[in-house]
């Protein structure tokens, strides 16, 4: 098996033909297979090998503010809040209702797509309009070397940029001059917002059982996975004064005492008027009727299968701490717990 090292001090393994086999069963195949990182197991597309060490030496700038997590905790969220929190608390920003990545680009994107696929981009290949996209933003940029993160690095400032992946594989002086918010969700709710999404998104296509997800997630074996893993990083840093850990379920709860936390963390001293404007652009309501994460003409946009959408919702899907109680069975709920009283038990976890 090939593999090489990442400047982040991680062995990036080829996963082999059997496994790859077994993980990719009830899912689309990666383009470019699947990496296991050692240590820690996590789970990658064989393009990060391509982004990895150009996340980890990302040009970072004093006032970026950075949103960090794993699938499904409220990420989509963060972004919209400490965007608006930034920029918008007055509702007045021309650039607010344009789609969510053009204002707070994920940077890890570049992964998906592999950066490689551009160099023979014919006028009806698939990357085409991405190419176009890039290249209006970035006129002397190279697309094989990532457009995601090239455009994030061409943002006019205060940037506030996203990532999913955890601690260990970005730089380790990160939290040194970048404020990161970390958010967490009770693993309940993760496996099954992220049931949904691996449903909903044509490029996962997710075709198995709930049941056969749950055995999934909780053997690590869903992709930037493990769940666990990514919490434990975060949660160790907790102390840090630049780093803001925060739940999905206190900020579902008490929204506001929430926002007045962030206000203080990111120093945007909003008043109680604008922290209220915030508050109602981001609410769910609000965020699901704009849509502008999938609805969207953005070339990168994931593709959602309309039968799912309309049947079980779209990304925005219910908003809610404690859907799992309607959806996973009382030995999935048992097998997740196991899982969480294992690895995570140092956690206070909310599940209503
Ligand atoms: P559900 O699938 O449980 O509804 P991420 O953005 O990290 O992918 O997380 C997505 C989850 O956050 C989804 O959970 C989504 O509905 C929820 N979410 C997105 N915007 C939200 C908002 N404004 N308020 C509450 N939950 C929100």
């Amino acid at each position: 098996m090939a593999s090489k090292t990442s400047e982040s001090g991680h062995e990036l393994v080829e996963v082999s033909r059997p496994e790859l086999e077994r993980l990719e069963r009830h899912f689309t195949p990666w383009a470019n297979g699947l990496l296991r990182l050692r240590p820690g197991g996590w789970l990658f597309p064989g393009a990060f090998t391509e982004t990895a060490d150009k996340i980890y030496n990302f040009g970072w700038k004093e006032d970026d503010v950075l949103v960090t997590g794993f699938l499904k905790t409220g990420t989509t969220w963060l972004q919209e809040i400490l965007w608006t929190m930034r920029n918008h608390s007055n509702l007045d920003h021309p650039l607010a209702n344009t789609p969510i990545l053009d204002r707070v680009p994920i940077i890890d994107t570049d992964m998906f797509i592999n950066p490689k696929g551009f160099r023979s981009v014919t006028p009806s290949h698939p990357l085409k309009p991405m190419l176009d996209d890039f290249k209006k933003k970035c006129p002397d940029g190279d697309a094989t070397q990532g457009i995601y993160i090239q455009m994030a690095g061409v943002l006019p400032e205060p940037r506030t940029l996203k990532t999913h992946y955890p601690f260990s594989v970005l730089h380790p002086d990160l939290l040194e001059h970048t404020k990161c918010v970390y958010v967490a969700r009770n693993p309940r709710d993760v496996v099954v917002s992220l049931h949904h999404m691996c449903r909903l998104f044509e490029y996962n296509n997710y075709s198995g059982t709930l049941e056969q997800f749950v055995d999934y997630f909780v053997n690590g074996d869903v992709i930037q996975g493990p769940y666990w893993l990514h919490v434990k990083e975060a949660w160790e840093k907790r102390n840090h004064p630049n780093l803001h850990f925060i739940f999905y379920e206190d900020l579902k709860s008490d929204t506001m005492k929430e926002l007045r936390r962030l206000n203080d963390f990111l120093g945007t001293n909003l008043t109680a008027e604008q922290l209220d404007n915030v508050k109602c652009y981001t609410s769910f309501g609000e965020m699901q009727s704009r849509n502008n994460f999938t609805n969207t003409k953005r070339p990168d946009n994931p593709g959602v299968k309309k039968e799912i959408e309309k049947s079980d919702g779209g990304f925005f899907r219910k908003g809610v701490t404690g859907s799992w109680s309607n959806t996973l069975t009382p030995s999935m709920v048992e097998k997740i717990d196991e899982w969480t009283r294992k690895y995570l038990s140092e956690i206070p976890f909310r599940y209503k």
